[in-house]
């Protein structure tokens, strides 16, 4: 579709909408904010799926680690350099010939793959691992499975339709054929299985738009995959090359031994009649040429409904979303299941999350993920979205890398990943980039639980907590145009330094209270540009928001299990009128129905902070300290209106603070007072 906006012959505005066929069905959303109209819009495809407490910790990926024990290494790694490392993933290098539901049997053995997850789990890490939509044809019991259940699309004179992804010849699973979903169901069984086969936590799906190799017509599918390598040839096949202590023997030189390989539903259609399906009269203005070139061809039929691909080709990659989202949950019934897609619709935020794609290691790529994320997380309504940390395409710099590490630690969805042909880019591969990433993880966990109440409270609204400048100064019409800062929630604005080589940002701050978060000092934000300068590659500047209170996390964790025992500290940032509120939402953090949940709101006022709520989630930890900032002086007096909750008082001339050491149990309403 085109959609032009232009004026006619006597200055009148209009939107033209060009389009390949489909029926329009418009939505009006009548705000009158910014942010009302994000709801409204949640309203219209769904509010987004909730996620569980650990996807919201830091996650690595690499395209084209060779074996299971690079994989292994990079853990290992990670730990060594004191970065927390959430969640393992692992792309297409696990399968056998890039097949989906296969493991390479020399390189991803069952069993080295099944000791690697039992390692990550029992050090309360996670594992992801890629599945793509087509099935290899050959050698592959997914393959024959889905074949006598007829899940495949077919061409229209019934023959099976073949096209070409990784593994070569493949064919696609048709989602609206409803024996699809009960077979992908049983292969996510066999092959995901916690008894026996790869037991993940989250899963990643890709060239669901759908992506085929073969340029249309794509008339001898197989011939394309021999003459364009497909799937190329593995890497050689090693033994483990280094000690990895705290690893099972499997995983050590000493211990390795070379594995040894062991031995239709054609639809009805639906639709227009008599229509060219793949040369319609009114072509989409883009480069790919033909409709249904390098993608399923546009004249097929699904099963089922009958529907044309036609007329449904942007719901395939959500369709999979839904389907994949129902083969992690028959899985795991009672937790939240992480999914994240690379292809997305309309709707698609209530069943996955999804990262920004294949993006490049430049600094414009860095700077257009702002704007990217934003879009999906603030109108779209996916807010579990991240762009590929430090660049997925061509090698990134330790600079870049750097930056990209203290920006993706406010991505909702934070993961470093790159392609098989860049250079590794893990984070502890330079000091600058190790320390950088180690700083924003520690600045991450302690917000995570502000994180997750804001998001919780999206999936509640639709109210989102990612936002650009405008959403919360909509009478400001300088903020309008920014692209490169936003906020962190309502309490927090993020100015990244975004270009090579500076050390300092001109950031916007509008005419309002905010505090530095390192210093904690008051700036006055007069609606003006200021300059920030001395920024070290390894910081990013934060401003906190006057009016908000924030629940951290007193210090940080190497995992989000063990940061979930650590006690709060509630900093309370008085806006121009004195006062300030915030909330918390508690709970086990991954069941889909919660037997109980904390709800507590925050306010300040008149000197008073207080707390109050519903307290029916009991959390491991209590309050253990309240700060209060922007005094000038020692307040009089600081009591509890709780048992003996106040322990004593600091204040802090230089951050012009006063920090309370508390024990206040969030088990019910407290009060502490500053005067
Ligand atoms: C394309 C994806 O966008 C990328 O992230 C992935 O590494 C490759 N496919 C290989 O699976």
């Amino acid at each position: 579709m085109d959609i032009k906006i232009n004026k006619t012959d006597d200055s009148k505005q209009y939107l033209e909408y060009n389009t390949l066929g489909g029926v329009f069905d418009f939505y009006f959303l009548a705000g009158p904010t910014p942010k009302d109209v994000s709801s409204q819009y949640a309203g219209v495809v769904g509010l987004p799926a909730m996620q569980s407490y650990w996807t919201f910790g830091f996650h690595n990926c690499k395209y084209g680690y060779r074996d299971v024990y690079e994989v292994a290494e990079v853990v290992y790694n990670y730990s060594q350099a004191g970065i927390p490392l959430e969640t393992m993933w692992t792309d297409i290098d696990y399968m056998d010939g890039r097949r989906v539901f296969t493991l390479d049997p020399l390189r991803f053995p069952t069993h080295k793959m099944r000791e690697l997850v039992s390692y990550l789990h029992a050090h309360d890490q996670h594992y992801i691992v890629m599945v793509d939509p087509a099935v290899s044809v050959s050698n592959n019991s997914a393959f024959q499975r889905g074949k006598e259940n007829g899940v495949f699309l077919q061409h229209q004179n019934g023959s099976l339709y073949e096209a070409d992804v990784w593994p070569g010849l493949t064919a696609f699973p048709d989602w609206f054929n409803p024996v699809t979903a009960p077979w992908w169901n049983g292969e996510f069984n066999i092959f995901f299985s916690p008894e026996s086969g790869v037991d993940i936590d989250g899963l990643w799906i890709d060239m669901n738009e759908a992506s085929n190799f073969c340029p249309y017509p794509c008339t001898d599918p197989a011939g394309y995959a021999i003459e364009n390598d497909l799937p190329p040839s593995p890497p050689p096949v090693r033994s483990n090359p280094r000690p990895l202590p705290g690893f099972p023997s499997d995983f050590q030189p000493s211990g390795s031994k070379r594995s040894v390989k062991r031995a239709s539903t054609k639809g009805k259609k639906v639709g227009l009649p008599g229509r060219d399906l793949i040369n319609p009269p009114y072509q989409i203005a883009n480069a790919a040429g033909s409709l249904s070139n390098k993608t399923i061809d546009t004249d097929l039929i699904h099963a089922g409904e009958g529907y044309a691909e036609y007329d449904t080709h942007n719901l395939y990659g959500t369709m999979m979303s839904s389907t994949s989202r129902g083969a992690m949950l028959q899985r795991r019934p009672k937790v939240r299941p992480l999914v994240i897609t690379r292809s997305t619709f309309a709707g698609a935020g209530a069943h996955v999350g999804h990262w920004l794609g294949d993006n490049a290691s430049l600094w414009e790529k860095y700077r257009i993920s702002i704007a990217q994320m934003l879009s999906f997380a603030s109108i779209f309504q996916i807010p579990m979205v991240g762009s590929d940390v430090c660049g997925f395409i061509g090698n990134t710099t330790e600079e870049l890398c750097a930056r990209w590490a203290t920006l993706g630690a406010f991505y909702p969805f934070y993961r470093n990943h790159n392609d098989i042909e860049g250079n590794p880019q893990e984070f502890y591969l330079w000091p600058s980039v190790a320390e950088a990433a180690r700083k924003a993880i520690d600045i991450r966990y302690r917000l995570l639980d502000y994180l997750y109440t804001s998001f919780h409270r999206q999936t509640l609204t639709g109210e989102p907590f990612l936002q650009p400048l405008f959403y919360l100064y909509p009478e400001d019409p300088n903020t309008f145009p920014i692209e490169l800062q936003f906020f962190f929630g309502d309490a927090l604005l993020i100015s990244p330094v975004t270009d090579v080589n500076l050390t300092s940002v001109e950031a916007y701050l509008p005419n309002d209270l905010f505090y530095d978060w390192y210093t904690g000092l008051p700036v006055r934000g007069t609606g003006a540009n200021v300059t920030l300068d001395n920024i070290d590659k390894t910081d990013i500047p934060i401003h906190i928001r006057g009016g908000s209170i924030i629940p951290l996390r007193k210090t940080s964790a190497n995992t989000t299990t063990a940061l979930r025992q650590n006690g709060f500290e509630i900093l309370i940032a008085p806006g121009l009128d004195g006062k300030a509120s915030g909330s918390l939402y508690l709970d086990d953090g991954e069941s889909l129905e919660q037997n109980s949940t904390a709800e507590i709101k925050f306010e300040y006022e008149n000197g008073v902070f207080s707390l109050f709520g519903t307290f029916d989630y009991l959390p491991a930890a209590s309050i253990e300290t309240v700060t209060l900032l922007g005094q000038t002086s020692q307040p009089h007096v600081t009591r509890a209106v709780q048992d003996s909750a106040v322990e004593g008082y600091e204040y802090d001339a230089g951050r012009q603070s006063v920090m309370v050491k508390t024990n206040i149990g969030l088990t019910g309403p407290a009060q502490v007072s500053f005067k």
